[in-house]
């Protein structure tokens, strides 16, 4: 049994030496001296010795152990260093290079345009309402003086949900609702989606418009003008020219639309204003009678006005982008520019 445990000595210093992997390393340690290992083989034939052999031989082998032991952890010091270093080797982090950054989004420029029109607004008093754009016809129509036979509808083609509801063709509905809650005076302004059977280079089937109108005692054409002169000189700068030209809707009377020297050319006349000098940007005027009747508003003691813009128009004529359909593309190399 010595020689055994002399030459167990032997093969597990050059196993121990051997294994150059934690894993290795410990394989080798239960091989040698774990509960089915050579060492508990070697001892099984204790059994068989004489009472003077086995203390000897029991002392040597827990020498032979005590070493192995001994050896294995110098060992498992060793390669538990070696495999550090390869891992740090390997995954070794370039702190130097550039970091990578979350793309930030940006708001989208209908958003921007609507915001800082409602912004002038309410500097201007004017309180944000909004309508569905599922709408009854009676709201979408009707009440704004526009009855079912009325020649006026076909000005918008319409996507209708059924005979008496629509897709809102206008934000103008929104005057009627915010008329039948709030009694006057009011001053309102309303941004939203809005839907037409209108597809080409300058039309898109839904597109955005804010509308706006105030209701008080004694409010003029004036009123109107000086409301909407405040607003264009705000919104594209103090020294665009302004002009109000007399034109018809349903829903007011008299009735303007409301143009800008051209915001490319200057007013010389180019390609974008059709060599008139001007854009059009916004239709207006004093609400008709009419109107108030279907609201339950005494048209004898008050009056207002009432106008509506087309967002993405104004967008394009602020930013100068020439084709309405980048609005709808969501190309991002486009709408990081805003
Ligand atoms: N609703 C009109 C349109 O969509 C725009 C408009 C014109 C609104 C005159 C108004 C107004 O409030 O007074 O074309």
């Amino acid at each position: 049994m010595r020689e055994q445990l002399a030459e167990l000595l032997e093969q597990g210093r050059s196993a121990l030496m051997a294994a150059d992997t934690a894993d290795a390393l410990q394989q080798a340690r239960v091989a040698l001296l774990g509960k089915k290992g050579s060492m508990t083989g070697i001892m099984k034939g204790m059994g068989r010795m004489t009472a003077e052999e086995r203390p000897v031989i029991g002392a040597l082998a827990n020498k032979i152990k005590v070493e192995l032991e001994a050896l294995f952890e110098e060992r498992a010091a060793i390669v538990q260093q070696q495999e550090m270093q390869q891992r740090l080797a390997s995954e070794r982090i370039d702190v130097t290079l550039p970091g990578r950054t979350h793309a930030r989004g940006s708001k989208h420029p209908v958003t921007l345009v609507t915001e800082e029109i409602c912004d002038i607004f309410a500097s201007l008093g004017f309180g944000v309402e909004e309508g569905p754009e599922v709408e009854q016809d009676f709201y979408n129509f009707e009440a704004l003086n526009m009855p079912k036979d009325h020649p006026a509808r076909d000005m918008q083609d319409t996507f209708y949900i059924n005979d008496d509801v629509v897709l809102r063709t206008h934000t103008s509905p929104v005057q009627i609702r915010a008329m039948l809650k709030h009694a006057p005076p009011v001053r309102v302004i309303a941004p939203g989606t809005v839907y037409r059977r209108d597809s080409d280079i300058t039309h898109t089937p839904m597109f955005h418009q804010i509308e706006g109108f105030l209701v008080d005692r004694h409010i003029t054409f004036g009123d109107l003008k000086g409301v909407l002169t405040t607003f264009i000189t705000q919104f594209f700068g103090k020294n665009v020219g302004v002009r109000f030209r007399p034109s018809f809707f349903p829903f007011t009377e008299p009735s303007a639309e409301v143009d800008i020297q051209c915001v490319i050319c200057g007013g010389s006349g180019c390609r974008v204003c059709k060599k008139s000098g001007w854009l059009e940007i916004l239709g207006s005027g004093m609400i008709d009678p009419e109107v108030f009747k279907s609201v339950n508003y005494d048209s004898e003691k008050y009056s207002g006005f009432a106008f509506g813009m087309g967002i993405e128009r104004i967008a394009m004529l602020k930013y100068g982008v020439n084709d309405l359909r980048l609005f709808f593309e969501n190309d991002v190399r486009f709408l990081q520019q805003f």
